[in-house]
Protein backbone atom coordinates (compact mmCIF):
# COMPACT_ATOMS: atom_id res chain seq x y z
CA UNK A 1 0.00 0.00 0.00
CA UNK A 2 1.15 3.38 -1.08
CA UNK A 3 1.70 5.85 1.55
CA UNK A 4 -0.72 9.18 0.91
CA UNK A 5 1.30 11.87 -0.20
CA UNK A 6 2.36 14.96 1.55
CA UNK A 7 -0.18 16.70 -1.08
CA UNK A 8 -3.08 14.68 0.01
CA UNK A 9 -2.31 15.21 3.81
CA UNK A 10 -2.32 19.01 3.48
CA UNK A 11 -5.55 18.80 1.55
CA UNK A 12 -7.27 16.53 3.84
CA UNK A 13 -6.30 18.92 6.86
CA UNK A 14 -7.15 21.99 5.00
CA UNK A 15 -10.48 20.63 3.79
CA UNK A 16 -11.36 19.93 8.05
CA UNK A 17 -14.36 21.99 9.32
CA UNK A 18 -16.46 21.50 12.25
CA UNK A 19 -19.77 19.87 10.62
CA UNK A 20 -22.62 20.87 12.96
CA UNK A 21 -25.82 19.55 10.28
CA UNK A 22 -26.33 16.29 8.66
CA UNK A 23 -27.74 14.31 6.25
CA UNK A 24 -30.49 11.45 8.03
CA UNK A 25 -28.31 8.67 6.31
CA UNK A 26 -26.73 5.95 8.41
CA UNK A 27 -23.20 5.01 8.99
CA UNK A 28 -21.98 1.74 7.79
CA UNK A 29 -20.90 -0.57 11.01
CA UNK A 30 -17.91 -2.11 9.44
CA UNK A 31 -17.08 1.67 8.37
CA UNK A 32 -17.09 2.90 11.83
CA UNK A 33 -15.36 -0.23 13.41
CA UNK A 34 -12.16 0.06 10.48
CA UNK A 35 -11.96 3.99 10.48
CA UNK A 36 -11.64 3.29 15.04
CA UNK A 37 -9.63 0.02 14.37
CA UNK A 38 -7.43 1.87 11.97
CA UNK A 39 -7.36 5.11 14.02
CA UNK A 40 -5.95 2.96 16.98
CA UNK A 41 -2.99 1.83 15.04
CA UNK A 42 -1.87 5.63 13.96
CA UNK A 43 -2.06 6.68 17.35
CA UNK A 44 0.87 6.78 19.56
CA UNK A 45 -0.46 5.87 22.76
CA UNK A 46 1.38 5.93 26.37
CA UNK A 47 3.73 3.05 26.96
CA UNK A 48 0.92 1.34 23.97
CA UNK A 49 -0.93 0.54 27.09
CA UNK A 50 -3.91 1.63 24.94
CA UNK A 51 -6.11 3.45 28.26
CA UNK A 52 -9.17 4.03 25.92
CA UNK A 53 -12.63 2.81 25.43
CA UNK A 54 -14.87 4.39 22.74
CA UNK A 55 -18.61 3.50 23.31
CA UNK A 56 -20.83 3.87 19.93
CA UNK A 57 -24.48 5.81 20.56
CA UNK A 58 -26.74 5.24 17.46
CA UNK A 59 -29.96 4.55 18.70
CA UNK A 60 -32.42 7.53 18.33
CA UNK A 61 -34.11 7.46 22.16
CA UNK A 62 -30.48 6.88 23.84
CA UNK A 63 -28.80 9.95 21.42
CA UNK A 64 -32.03 12.03 22.68
CA UNK A 65 -30.74 11.84 26.14
CA UNK A 66 -27.45 12.62 25.25
CA UNK A 67 -28.45 15.42 23.79
CA UNK A 68 -30.09 16.49 26.56
CA UNK A 69 -26.40 16.04 28.38
CA UNK A 70 -24.67 18.09 25.88
CA UNK A 71 -26.58 21.13 26.79
CA UNK A 72 -29.15 20.56 24.32
CA UNK A 73 -26.84 20.36 21.26
CA UNK A 74 -28.81 19.51 18.27
CA UNK A 75 -26.37 17.86 15.89
CA UNK A 76 -26.02 15.06 18.87
CA UNK A 77 -29.79 14.22 17.94
CA UNK A 78 -29.31 14.45 14.22
CA UNK A 79 -26.37 13.16 13.63
CA UNK A 80 -26.31 8.98 13.10
CA UNK A 81 -23.11 8.44 15.45
CA UNK A 82 -21.96 9.69 19.03
CA UNK A 83 -18.68 8.40 19.54
CA UNK A 84 -17.58 8.59 23.34
CA UNK A 85 -14.18 8.59 23.47
CA UNK A 86 -13.39 7.27 27.50
CA UNK A 87 -10.04 7.33 29.77
CA UNK A 88 -9.87 4.04 30.75
CA UNK A 89 -7.67 2.34 33.01
CA UNK A 90 -10.31 -0.05 34.50
CA UNK A 91 -9.71 -2.92 31.80
CA UNK A 92 -5.68 -2.86 32.41
CA UNK A 93 -6.15 -3.12 36.33
CA UNK A 94 -8.75 -6.08 35.73
CA UNK A 95 -5.69 -7.27 33.71
CA UNK A 96 -2.88 -6.69 36.43
CA UNK A 97 -5.05 -7.95 39.15
CA UNK A 98 -5.51 -11.13 36.95
CA UNK A 99 -1.85 -11.11 37.01
CA UNK A 100 -0.86 -10.77 40.44
CA UNK A 101 0.76 -7.61 39.37
CA UNK A 102 0.97 -4.77 41.56
CA UNK A 103 -2.03 -2.29 40.67
CA UNK A 104 -1.96 1.26 39.24
CA UNK A 105 -2.78 3.83 37.16
CA UNK A 106 -5.88 5.32 39.66
CA UNK A 107 -4.30 8.73 40.02
CA UNK A 108 -4.73 12.09 38.72
CA UNK A 109 -1.12 11.38 36.06
CA UNK A 110 -2.87 8.06 34.88
CA UNK A 111 -5.71 10.33 34.07
CA UNK A 112 -3.86 12.53 31.87
CA UNK A 113 -1.76 9.26 30.70
CA UNK A 114 -5.05 7.96 29.37
CA UNK A 115 -7.11 11.16 28.74
CA UNK A 116 -4.13 12.21 26.09
CA UNK A 117 -4.47 8.80 24.59
CA UNK A 118 -7.79 8.92 24.14
CA UNK A 119 -7.92 12.52 22.92
CA UNK A 120 -5.07 11.71 19.97
CA UNK A 121 -7.00 8.64 19.13
CA UNK A 122 -10.28 11.09 18.94
CA UNK A 123 -8.14 12.90 16.46
CA UNK A 124 -7.14 10.07 14.50
CA UNK A 125 -10.59 9.02 13.87
CA UNK A 126 -11.82 12.67 12.54
CA UNK A 127 -9.13 12.75 10.10
CA UNK A 128 -9.96 8.84 8.96
CA UNK A 129 -13.72 9.55 9.07
CA UNK A 130 -13.19 12.89 7.08
CA UNK A 131 -11.08 11.00 4.26
CA UNK A 132 -14.20 9.01 3.81
CA UNK A 133 -16.51 12.24 3.01
CA UNK A 134 -17.94 12.05 6.76
CA UNK A 135 -18.19 15.19 8.94
CA UNK A 136 -17.03 15.75 12.53
CA UNK A 137 -17.76 17.94 15.26
CA UNK A 138 -16.58 17.33 19.02
CA UNK A 139 -18.54 17.80 22.02
CA UNK A 140 -16.58 20.08 24.66
CA UNK A 141 -19.62 19.53 26.90
CA UNK A 142 -18.52 15.96 27.60
CA UNK A 143 -16.47 17.43 30.32
CA UNK A 144 -19.32 19.70 32.03
CA UNK A 145 -21.32 16.76 31.90
CA UNK A 146 -18.77 14.01 32.60
CA UNK A 147 -20.28 12.16 35.62
CA UNK A 148 -24.09 12.29 33.69
CA UNK A 149 -22.50 10.60 30.71
CA UNK A 150 -20.22 8.17 32.28
CA UNK A 151 -23.36 7.07 34.36
CA UNK A 152 -25.31 6.72 31.18
CA UNK A 153 -23.23 4.68 29.59
CA UNK A 154 -22.59 2.92 32.78
CA UNK A 155 -18.97 3.61 32.50
CA UNK A 156 -17.27 1.60 35.55
CA UNK A 157 -14.39 2.86 37.97
CA UNK A 158 -10.86 4.40 36.10
CA UNK A 159 -12.84 5.24 33.12
CA UNK A 160 -14.31 8.45 32.63
CA UNK A 161 -15.16 10.16 29.20
CA UNK A 162 -12.57 12.55 28.01
CA UNK A 163 -14.28 13.84 24.80
CA UNK A 164 -17.32 13.35 22.51
CA UNK A 165 -17.58 13.43 18.71
CA UNK A 166 -20.74 13.62 16.23
CA UNK A 167 -20.07 11.96 13.35
CA UNK A 168 -22.26 12.16 9.86
CA UNK A 169 -22.84 12.46 5.93
CA UNK A 170 -22.54 16.02 6.30
CA UNK A 171 -25.40 18.43 4.67
CA UNK A 172 -23.97 21.52 4.99
CA UNK A 173 -20.29 23.47 3.72
CA UNK A 174 -18.42 25.85 5.87
CA UNK A 175 -16.16 28.20 4.87
CA UNK A 176 -12.76 27.20 6.93
CA UNK A 177 -12.62 28.67 10.11
CA UNK A 178 -9.16 31.08 11.04
CA UNK A 179 -6.54 29.99 13.18
CA UNK A 180 -3.80 32.53 14.89
CA UNK A 181 -1.00 33.19 13.09
CA UNK A 182 1.73 30.89 13.52
CA UNK A 183 3.85 33.67 14.78
CA UNK A 184 1.42 34.26 17.67
CA UNK A 185 1.93 30.32 19.25
CA UNK A 186 5.12 29.08 17.29
CA UNK A 187 8.13 29.93 19.58
CA UNK A 188 12.24 29.60 18.28
CA UNK A 189 14.17 27.84 20.82
CA UNK A 190 12.67 29.71 24.02
CA UNK A 191 8.90 31.04 24.89
CA UNK A 192 8.97 34.85 23.49
CA UNK A 193 6.06 36.96 25.37
CA UNK A 194 3.96 38.99 23.02
CA UNK A 195 3.91 42.71 23.56
CA UNK A 196 0.35 44.28 23.61
CA UNK A 197 1.72 45.36 19.76
CA UNK A 198 1.76 41.78 19.42
CA UNK A 199 -1.05 40.66 21.08
CA UNK A 200 -3.06 43.49 18.61
CA UNK A 201 -1.90 42.20 15.52
CA UNK A 202 -2.20 38.35 16.77
CA UNK A 203 -5.68 38.74 17.19
CA UNK A 204 -7.15 41.47 14.78
CA UNK A 205 -8.41 39.85 12.29
CA UNK A 206 -10.35 37.37 14.68
CA UNK A 207 -11.56 40.63 16.20
CA UNK A 208 -13.09 41.44 13.11
CA UNK A 209 -14.63 37.85 11.69
CA UNK A 210 -15.32 36.45 14.63
CA UNK A 211 -17.16 38.92 16.26
CA UNK A 212 -19.31 39.13 12.75
CA UNK A 213 -19.75 35.43 12.65
CA UNK A 214 -20.94 34.86 15.91
CA UNK A 215 -23.37 38.03 15.57
CA UNK A 216 -24.79 36.23 11.96
CA UNK A 217 -25.28 32.67 13.52
CA UNK A 218 -28.68 33.22 15.89
CA UNK A 219 -30.69 36.64 15.15
CA UNK A 220 -31.16 36.58 18.89
CA UNK A 221 -27.47 36.42 19.71
CA UNK A 222 -27.04 40.24 19.01
CA UNK A 223 -29.88 40.83 21.64
CA UNK A 224 -28.58 39.10 23.85
CA UNK A 225 -25.00 40.08 23.54
CA UNK A 226 -26.69 43.85 23.81
CA UNK A 227 -28.30 42.69 27.19
CA UNK A 228 -24.63 41.26 28.84
CA UNK A 229 -23.20 44.89 27.33
CA UNK A 230 -20.68 42.33 25.42
CA UNK A 231 -18.98 45.00 22.95
CA UNK A 232 -16.01 42.63 21.16
CA UNK A 233 -14.83 39.16 21.11
CA UNK A 234 -12.83 38.94 24.05
CA UNK A 235 -15.36 40.12 26.37
CA UNK A 236 -18.31 37.43 24.83
CA UNK A 237 -15.93 34.43 25.68
CA UNK A 238 -15.81 34.92 29.23
CA UNK A 239 -19.40 36.17 29.54
CA UNK A 240 -22.13 34.43 31.13
CA UNK A 241 -23.75 33.26 27.11
CA UNK A 242 -20.38 31.61 26.03
CA UNK A 243 -17.26 30.56 28.74
CA UNK A 244 -18.27 31.47 31.76
CA UNK A 245 -15.47 31.78 34.29
CA UNK A 246 -18.06 30.86 37.23
CA UNK A 247 -19.58 27.85 35.78
CA UNK A 248 -15.69 26.40 35.05
CA UNK A 249 -15.05 27.32 38.36
CA UNK A 250 -17.84 25.08 39.84
CA UNK A 251 -17.95 22.39 36.74
CA UNK A 252 -14.13 22.18 37.83
CA UNK A 253 -14.99 21.43 41.81
CA UNK A 254 -17.55 19.00 40.40
CA UNK A 255 -14.91 17.52 38.09
CA UNK A 256 -12.57 17.10 41.00
CA UNK A 257 -14.75 15.41 43.46
CA UNK A 258 -15.45 12.92 40.29
CA UNK A 259 -12.04 12.07 39.95
CA UNK A 260 -11.85 11.33 43.54
CA UNK A 261 -15.02 8.97 43.55
CA UNK A 262 -14.26 7.29 40.62
CA UNK A 263 -10.65 6.26 41.36
CA UNK A 264 -8.56 9.04 39.53
CA UNK A 265 -7.50 11.37 42.31
CA UNK A 266 -6.54 9.15 44.93
C1 LIG B 1 -12.35 19.71 22.47
C2 LIG B 1 -13.31 20.44 21.58
C3 LIG B 1 -14.60 20.65 22.01
C4 LIG B 1 -15.53 21.27 21.17
N1 LIG B 1 -16.82 21.41 21.60
C5 LIG B 1 -17.74 21.92 20.77
C6 LIG B 1 -19.10 21.97 21.18
O1 LIG B 1 -19.47 21.57 22.29
N2 LIG B 1 -20.00 22.49 20.30
C7 LIG B 1 -19.65 22.94 19.06
O2 LIG B 1 -20.52 23.39 18.31
N3 LIG B 1 -18.35 22.88 18.64
C8 LIG B 1 -17.41 22.38 19.46
N4 LIG B 1 -16.10 22.28 19.05
C9 LIG B 1 -15.73 22.70 17.69
C10 LIG B 1 -15.02 24.06 17.72
O3 LIG B 1 -15.96 25.08 17.96
C11 LIG B 1 -14.34 24.23 16.35
O4 LIG B 1 -13.36 23.23 16.19
C12 LIG B 1 -13.72 25.61 16.19
O5 LIG B 1 -14.69 26.61 16.22
C13 LIG B 1 -12.95 25.73 14.86
O6 LIG B 1 -13.81 25.43 13.78
P1 LIG B 1 -13.47 24.26 12.76
O7 LIG B 1 -13.36 22.99 13.53
O8 LIG B 1 -14.63 24.24 11.79
O9 LIG B 1 -12.19 24.63 12.07
C14 LIG B 1 -15.14 21.72 19.88
C15 LIG B 1 -13.82 21.51 19.47
C16 LIG B 1 -12.91 20.88 20.30
C17 LIG B 1 -11.51 20.65 19.82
Amino acid sequence: MSLPSAEDVHALLNAHRSIRSFRDQPIDDALIDRVLVDALHGSSSSGNLNLVSVIKTRDRERKSRLCELHFGQPMVEQAPLVLTFCADSYRTRLWLAQRGARLGFADLLSWHVASFDALILAQSAALAFESHGLGICYMGTTLHSMREIADFLECPTNCLPATSMVVGWPAEAPPQRDRLPGRAWIHDERYCKPTPADIDAHFGEREVRGWERYRALKPEMVERMAEHGIESLAQFYTSKIKYDPDLFAQDSARLEALFRERGFLV
